[in-house]
């Protein structure tokens, strides 16, 4: 989730483009440059680091270019290490084409290896790249019709924006599935993948469609289709101010970045699932017969990504049969695990630098394990420990309370389940076609039921003054349960504990009684009968029963006290959808006492101490 500035107009762009990635910074931090059009060409400054770091270089002069067009860019690292020459903007072989991109291009090793043959020479690892040079290739054309053929031949979502020495006032964007705005000023124009990049020099915002081309002078702009038709630009006046623009208009990070999980979920499958229902993991280098080496697999991670980390152990088990044992990372190293070279370690984490993890990856190293980081943050601690890195794509995450992380790291954990069991040979075709489908259709399905998010939040809200509540799931619905009681109790403060349903007559059937709330996640899985019962049997003692159910359940239906619906989806893949209105129920509960859901207190977002 990159941040992209474009202008043309009369004032210094620099210092536009500038001002206005610093707005952006929240979205991306690990590189961030510059393009401005000037006498002699293209001017590009960039840089490693924040945003003050590319002021550092553009005030040591050989970086300060002079020009009142230009386009820039703040990166989250997707393809390639958060150093200087993977910054952008990126240009072709002549230096007289910039370009920068937000989202991913899943065919680029396809382009990169076309361009290559016909002589391009890459000077970056970044997917961005192949945009550069594909300009370049169409010569002196239009260059709206180079952008039209280029978002044509560039598979997944985008955003780019493009400048061209032979066009010196001239900026043209497009866009497909990643955002992007027009800010219409007078005798100057702006454009930003995000409204607070240019609020403070217009309110006018037009909206760009998906597959829509547009040219910026400072005259005006011109929308077109990718087949050259006009496209009449849907302009809106924003009443937002800074503040709440730089929340996408929601009232805290959380709600955004749970409003952001269809967009994570698409990111995060892009490239790995083929039409022929394949999957891809090139990450791992993994031969088959290296894949069929390994005996056991190990999961470590802490929180919530312990939580992705149960289910793993669920979908790598049912679909390998390979055993999987999970520990939480401060105890892994501890307990004097058994490992060998033929051990597969995954250590899960968001921030890739918690410092339990990322011991307990160096442990299992140390043994000889295999050792795989699945983290949100290129280049982390982890990624750089691991033997190899699967990578989450969900774009920064600011709200302590982590939510479109967790549901990627189920997807990773689905897709790596079912690569496993592919390479292996231990699944059926027909088993991983109806899985990938399954999977391919989670962003719509989440799409879908946060359409109703105002709904689920009025329901949580009668459970404002609750004090005790009880997540309850079996088999996959189990971590779901989990981590529904982590977010309540660390977003809302209520004591709430996460069980197995099967396990509460053990024991804590005991503090059931009326005032207490249960959360029965039972959607549809060969244990749903015995889940049910396990629902009954908290009901006869009096618990108000809400329960996560999936559509068209009747049986369930007739128990609960209230219900939020989910989509229907295989029993190892229903766990992301199954864990969104409990996202949105500790959402509404701490909102509704008051309280700080993107700083609760006592946490930190990353914890980097034992
Ligand atoms: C809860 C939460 C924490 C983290 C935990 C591990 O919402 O975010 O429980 O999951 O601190 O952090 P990472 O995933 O960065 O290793």
């Amino acid at each position: 989730m990159c941040g992209i500035v474009g202008y043309v107009g009369s004032k210094p762009a620099q210092s536009v483009l500038v001002n206005g990635l610093a707005r952006l910074e929240y979205r991306g931090y690990d590189s961030a440059g510059i393009a401005i059009m000037g006498d002699d060409g293209i001017g590009v400054t960039r840089t490693a680091g924040r945003i003050a770091d590319l002021v550092s270089v553009i005030n040591s002069e050989q970086g300060s270019y002079a020009g009142s067009v230009g386009i820039g860019h703040t990166r989250w690292a997707t393809h390639g290490a958060p150093v200087t020459k993977n910054a952008h903007p990126h240009q072709d072989c002549s230096a007289t084409v910039a370009v920068v991109h937000n989202g991913i291009i899943e065919n680029y090793i396809q382009l990169r290896d076309e361009l290559i043959a016909q002589g391009h020479t890459f000077t970056s690892d970044t997917d961005t790249e192949v945009l550069a040079h594909m300009v370049e290739r169409m010569g002196d054309q239009p260059l709206e019709l180079v952008v039209r053929n280029i978002m044509e031949k560039a598979e997944g979502a985008l955003a780019i924006g493009v400048v061209r020495a032979s066009d010196p006032e001239l900026v043209v964007a497009a866009r497909r599935g990643s955002p992007l705005v027009i800010g219409l000023g007078e005798d100057e124009n702006f454009l930003a993948s995000d409204i607070p990049a240019i609020l403070e020099h217009t309110r006018r915002i037009a909206i760009v469609g998906d597959d829509n081309v547009v040219s910026l002078r400072s005259s005006g702009i011109a929308i077109t289709d990718l087949a050259g038709n006009p496209v009449e630009p849907i302009v809106r006046e924003i009443e937002w101010d800074l503040e709440s623009a730089e929340r996408g208009g929601y009232d805290d990070f959380m709600l955004k970045e749970i409003f952001e999980q269809p967009t994570a979920l698409r990111d995060t499958l892009a490239g790995r699932i083929d039409e022929h229902h394949r999957i891809h993991l090139p990450e791992l280098d993994l031969t088959a017969r290296e894949a069929r080496a390994i005996d056991k697999v190990f999961v470590v991670a802490c929180g919530t990504s312990y939580h992705a980390g149960l289910m793993a152990k669920y979908a790598i088990e049912r679909w390998t049969r390979l055993p999987v044992e999970i520990d939480i990372a401060s105890e892994f190293r501890y307990r004097d695990p058994v490992l060998d070279d033929r051990t597969m370690v995954i250590g899960m984490s968001q921030s890739g630098e918690t410092a339990d993890t990322l011991a307990a990856l160096e442990y299992a190293q140390a043994q000889g394990a295999y050792v795989v980081a699945t983290t949100n943050v290129v280049d982390s601690s982890m990624a750089r420990v691991a033997d190899a890195v699967l990578y989450t794509r969900a774009g920064p995450e600011i709200g302590v309370a982590s939510t479109k992380t967790f549901v990627c790291q189920l997807v990773l954990m689905q897709l790596l389940g079912l690569y496993l069991g592919q390479i292996r040979g231990a699944l059926d075709g027909a088993t991983i076609e109806l899985m990938a489908k399954s999977v391919r259709a989670l962003p719509e399905q989440v799409e879908q039921l946060l359409e109703h998010a105002d709904d689920i939040m009025a329901m949580a809200r009668k459970y404002k003054d609750v004090k005790d509540v009880f997540f309850l799931g079996r088999g996959a619905s189990f971590p779901i349960a989990l981590e529904g009681a982590l977010k309540l109790k660390e977003i809302a403060y209520v004591r709430a504990e996460g069980y197995p349903a099967g396990e509460m007559k053990h024991g804590p059937i005991a503090l059931i009684e009326k005032g207490v709330l249960v959360i029965g996640v039972a959607t549809s899985s060969h244990l749903h009968a015995k889940t049910l019962s396990n629902m009954e049997e908290v009901k006869a003692r009096s618990a108000t029963l809400l329960m996560v159910l999936t559509e068209g359940d009747i049986d369930g239906q007739r128990m609960a006290d209230d219900i939020a619906w989910v989509p229907h989806a295989p029993e190892l893949i229903a766990p992301v959808t199954a864990v969104i209105p409990l996202q949105l129920f500790a959402y509404a509960i701490s909102k509704a006492r008051g309280l700080d859901v993107d700083k609760p207190r006592n946490l930190a977002k990353t914890v980097t101490v034992e």
